[in-house]
């Protein structure tokens, strides 16, 4: 059976947020990740190799659970499931994006970046979220103020959390993860710093509040 939203954001306190340019970057990053204790890795669908990358990414790394992001449509959906994502994790949530996943079986993560748009996912059966884009859209304060009135709903913040910030989202009491880039800039992807990668990595693995 897959796995749920709740038991993908268990896994560790970050999700890493990756956009991966290189076919060949992709066995050796997702190693230097989930060996250091970041298991749910999304993979954004920016780049033309993202669907390979996700294969190269499974094979190589068994204890890692792949998941495909920036999911935009039903076909992005269907995409992601066809190459093997575990998850999916949208920017958004339309009625099509929903049907798509629960037709497929993807255990989906939408973003949402108001409490209608929360209640919306809520009517769909969502009960885990993206807040998105969640430094942008106010804060730890913002999702903070969601908390009682929006009770039920758990986050995984994303876009604009820093390993400074993090802390500070992971003690909202609807806070249950968050997303986050910074674990492997594109620069040091394209340098093959697996090791460096791998130091940030373990550091997140470790934030707590
Ligand atoms: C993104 O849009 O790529 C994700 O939200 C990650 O954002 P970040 O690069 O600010 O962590």
């Amino acid at each position: 059976t897959p796995m749920t939203v709740a038991e993908l954001c268990a896994l560790a306190p970050v999700i890493p947020v990756l956009i991966v340019d290189d076919l060949a970057s992709a066995a050796p990053l997702a190693k230097a990740l989930s060996d250091n204790g970041l298991r749910a890795l999304e993979i954004t669908l920016r780049t033309p190799v993202a669907l390979d990358a996700m294969r190269a990414m499974a094979d190589a790394a068994p204890n890692a659970v792949v998941g495909a992001g920036t999911l935009r449509s039903p076909a992005d959906v269907k995409a992601a499931v066809a190459a093997g994502a575990r998850f999916g994790v949208s920017p958004g949530l339309t009625p099509a994006i929903a049907d798509a996943a629960a037709e497929a079986g993807l255990p989906l993560l939408p973003g949402v970046a108001t409490p209608s748009e929360a209640l919306a996912a809520a009517e769909r059966g969502f009960d885990h979220l993206k807040f998105f884009p969640a430094a942008a859209n106010g804060g730890p304060s913002a999702l903070g103020a969601w908390a009682s009135p929006l009770g039920g709903l758990k986050f995984c913040p994303t876009g604009g959390v820093t390993p400074q910030t993090a802390p500070e989202w992971l003690a909202l009491p609807n806070v249950v993860c968050v997303g986050g880039s910074w674990m492997a800039p594109a620069r040091m992807v394209a340098a093959g710093a697996w090791e460096e990668i791998g130091i940030m990595a373990r550091a997140a693995a470790a934030l707590h509040a």
